[in-house]
């Protein structure tokens, strides 16, 4: 899908606009249509949303009416056949997948097979074999195909990998982390398909994602339990909360273990709102960081811990006052899809079309975002979905190992001689 030079313009769909759009995607779109990008390696250029697909319509025009001349004419598509349509419709030359995790790849599947460029909400897919049928589509059709992992972009995160990639702080033992969603989620914005759903594979993922990108360890044994009976019934397949255990081991033979809690019925007058914590420990130091202690706390009367958030995230995504009189909405959530539609806009414009092929292979090496790179949080995520399952189905304690005699994703039961094979290559 090699682009004229001259036209400097890229065609964005959209498919899903829930609560991540409205956060994230709706400033990304109003920034860059009222600023474009620029960039020394590809010049100026042009980014519209032209199109959107969701289940109803709803959000599309609700967006549309608020936004206003904040944003430009895009078509609405909805039903199940809206992302076909839109595909079919519209030329696009990127699209975004925000609906629900379990309903990524049927979108991203098609938005690839169309030659489009694809950045999809994390997780990216919930099986290896979707990851698989991606990742081929996406070399076969020589696009891109990306992952939002916002929080690699975290300014404390990336000082933590700094450190690591320094070795300032070495060897990492062991960890934990925990984030945890207010009642509000899974009780009203998530209601419509939580259903059988967990929040480990929802929020866990960001930090599967940190300690793989982080640590760069091999991925060997995940083991999960969790809680039931608030959202759903205390034996059904809907989670309240999630914990999960992950172990790595190095090149150097050594192991480290991290253990990840996630909830999604924390109460909504928590005062930490998204409550997020992780402790990483070295062999020569500790590296803590806290959501509630990262600087600022504020309440005000009649607003807080409603439509204002006591421990407020200043890093993420907020919309500020610059010193020079701008109004802006600025954060590493925003800052991630910008990232995206600069690597897109390299590869269309940043020089010859002949050399199209080579930038596009450079912007596929990056791992924090490209899909190839996602093999083992992906084989997490499958192996604490598997997990979940056989104790829904009254088989606790399950235990996946990675890539060991017999595949690549092997799921050992409790006094059961033969294990299951989830995955059989290697991850
Ligand atoms: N990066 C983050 O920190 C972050 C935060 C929240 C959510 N997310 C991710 O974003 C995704 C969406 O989450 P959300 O919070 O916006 O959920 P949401 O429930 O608020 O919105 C989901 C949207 O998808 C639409 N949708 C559902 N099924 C669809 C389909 N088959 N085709 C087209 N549209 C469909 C719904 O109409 C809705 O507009 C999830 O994968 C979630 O993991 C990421």
């Amino acid at each position: 899908m090699q682009r004229e030079a001259s036209m400097r313009q890229l065609r964005a769909g959209m498919v899903g606009m829930g609560m991540i759009f409205e956060e994230t995607y709706r400033p990304f779109f109003e920034h860059l249509h009222a600023a474009g990008l620029h960039d020394p390696r590809f010049g100026e250029v042009s980014v519209t949303l032209a199109a959107a697909a969701t289940r109803t319509g709803t959000r599309a025009d609700q967006f549309r009416a608020s936004a206003q001349d904040r944003i430009g004419p895009f078509e609405s598509f909805t039903g199940d056949a809206a992302v076909a349509n839109m595909l079919a419709r519209q030329r696009l030359d990127f699209v975004c997948v925000a609906t629900p995790d379990d309903r990524h790849f049927a979108a991203a599947q098609q938005v690839l097979a169309a030659g489009v460029h694809l950045l999809v909400e994390k997780p990216s897919v919930l099986s290896l074999p979707e990851l698989d049928a991606l990742c081929e589509l996406a070399s076969r059709q020589g696009v891109l195909a990306k992952v939002v992992y916002h929080k690699l972009l975290d300014p404390d995160h990336k000082k933590l990998r700094t450190f690591v990639a320094d070795n300032v702080l070495s060897h990492v033992n062991h960890g934990y982390c925990s984030l945890l969603e207010p009642k509000s989620i899974s009780g009203g914005q998530f209601s419509e398909w939580i259903e059988g759903r967990n929040p480990g594979t929802y929020v866990a993922v960001h930090y599967i994602k940190l300690i793989d990108f982080t640590f760069g360890g091999r991925l060997k044994t995940v083991t999960a339990t969790g809680q039931r009976g608030l959202v759903g019934t205390p034996g059904g397949t809907t989670w309240d909360s999630v914990q999960l255990r992950l172990i790595y081991e190095f090149a150097s033979g050594r192991d480290a273990a991290f253990d990840i809690h996630t909830s999604w019925v924390t109460p909504d007058n928590f005062p930490g709102y998204v409550e997020q914590e992780v402790q990483f420990r070295f062999d020569n130091g500790v590296w803590n960081a806290h959501s509630r202690k990262r600087g600022v706390e504020c309440t005000v009367e009649e607003h807080t811990p409603g439509d204002l958030k006591i421990t407020l995230n200043n890093h993420y995504n907020a919309r500020f006052l610059e010193p020079w009189g701008e109004r802006t909405r600025r954060g590493y959530g925003i800052e991630t899809l910008e990232q995206f539609a600069r690597e897109a806009a390299f590869v269309e414009f940043g020089g010859p079309p002949g050399e199209r092929e080579a930038r596009l292979a450079a912007m596929n090496q990056l791992a924090y975002n490209d899909v190839r790179s996602d093999r083992q949080t992906v084989a997490a995520v499958a192996a604490l979905e598997a997990i979940l399952n056989r104790h829904a189905g009254g088989e606790p304690d399950c235990v996946v190992r990675v890539n060991d005699s017999r595949g690549g994703l092997v799921l050992y039961r409790p006094g059961k001689a033969e294990p299951e094979v989830l995955y059989g290559p290697q991850v």
